[in-house]
């Protein structure tokens, strides 16, 4: 019979379709039958070959299998489209009461942390932080402080000079120290001032316990009726809480500095022998400070007579070692990983002074 064919062609086909789990046995069925040689494709092509009557009869019951099989074609493409949606659907389910993979946190730098420290223990005493740029005018890094020109403090400090930009304004330096922060403040805001600075300074300056960039941190109070004893106080306080010893012994050297009279040194117990911080019968020098100048109040505009104050600068670097016992200035430096993850802090452990710093 001249049907029998296309019969066979449904069958076998519907068979194929039924059998086709993936996309690819799917479409290789649709591209044998329906595809430009597929096998009905062929079998249309043929009728131009037929007499009009063979013709009308054929094409009538090939057209009629082209839809009957683009729809199975279709339908089942859908259905196995279907299944693999729903499949990766299951293979990508997320557990949502799995732990967190330990992925590798990032650390925080002990300067990071000790910054940190610092302005936790300060802003418990009220001291704000105050931010001032490490390209400095000489002006505000030496003069305003005290410190006139061809004063051996600018040659001391082995200042980096930047090339000047204007051929009648001096070159501008790379900050020697935090203290031009005790001037910008001083000269924006109105006293009383309680704030910290800490932050990068620098000197052409290298070898095993010198680096050319390092920290300070700054530290300036002014208000009316300032005595030592408010320096005294808020020091040994500030060393005590940082170092965790309640007791440790604090002393006060006399010093100078341009920008403050009378000026100090700080001094902490330590054994020299040991390196134990608070323990022997050593001292170790960690910080200067002293009251404000009075020719620093006035270049900034404040009233000597009215106005006294105190101020303090240190090291970060050097408390950070002395702290968490690290023997080399230079590694702070290095971005070495290993030294890291060992001297590096969990950057989601908060200072808190609840629990010590
Ligand atoms: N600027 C000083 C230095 O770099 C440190 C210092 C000493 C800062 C005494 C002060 C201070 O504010 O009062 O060595």
């Amino acid at each position: 019979m001249m049907g029998d064919d296309l019969e066979a062609l449904r069958s076998e086909t519907l068979e194929a379709l039924a059998q086709a789990q993936d996309h690819a046995a799917w479409d290789a069925i649709r591209v044998g039958v329906l595809g430009k040689s597929g096998r009905l494709t062929r079998l249309l092509k043929e009728l131009g070959k037929m007499s009009p009557e063979e013709r009308k009869e054929r094409g009538q019951a090939l057209n009629r299998l082209r839809d009957a099989l683009n729809s199975a074609v279709e339908q089942r493409g859908q259905e196995i489209a279907d299944a693999a949606l729903e499949a990766r659907l299951k293979s990508e389910q997320v557990d949502v009461t799995l732990p967190a993979p330990a992925t590798p946190l990032g650390l925080l730098h002990p300067i990071s942390r000790t910054i940190e420290e610092m302005t936790a223990i300060f802003g418990a005493m009220g001291f704000s932080v105050a931010e001032g740029p490490d390209i400095e005018s000489q002006w505000h890094n030496f003069s305003a402080l005290n410190t006139p020109d061809h004063h051996p403090a600018r040659t001391e400090h082995d200042t980096f000079y930047l090339p000047s930009t204007h051929e009648d304004s001096p070159a501008r330096v790379l900050r020697t120290q935090t203290s031009g922060v005790q001037i910008r403040t001083m000269l924006t805001e109105a006293p009383p001032i309680r704030v910290i600075a800490p932050g990068r300074t620098y000197r052409a300056d290298h070898d095993a316990t010198h680096s050319p960039m390092f920290h300070q941190c700054e530290g300036l109070v002014i208000d009316k009726g300032i005595t030592l004893g408010h320096l005294k106080g808020c020091l040994i306080e500030f060393l005590r809480v940082f170092f965790d010893k309640p007791n440790l012994p604090v002393r006060f050297r006399a010093s100078y500095f341009p920008f403050t009279e009378p000026s100090m040194e700080v001094d902490i117990g330590w054994s020299r022998q040991t390196g134990e911080i608070g323990g022997g019968t050593d001292w170790l020098e960690v910080l200067g400070s002293g009251m404000v100048h009075p020719r620093v109040l006035a270049n900034c505009g404040l009233d000597p007579a009215i106005w006294q104050g105190f101020a303090f600068g240190m090291g970060i670097e050097r408390l950070t070692m002395l702290k968490n016992g690290i023997p080399d200035l230079r590694s702070f430096y290095e971005s070495d990983l290993r030294w890291l993850r060992h001297y590096g802090f969990s950057a989601l452990s908060s200072v808190s002074l609840a629990e010590g710093v």
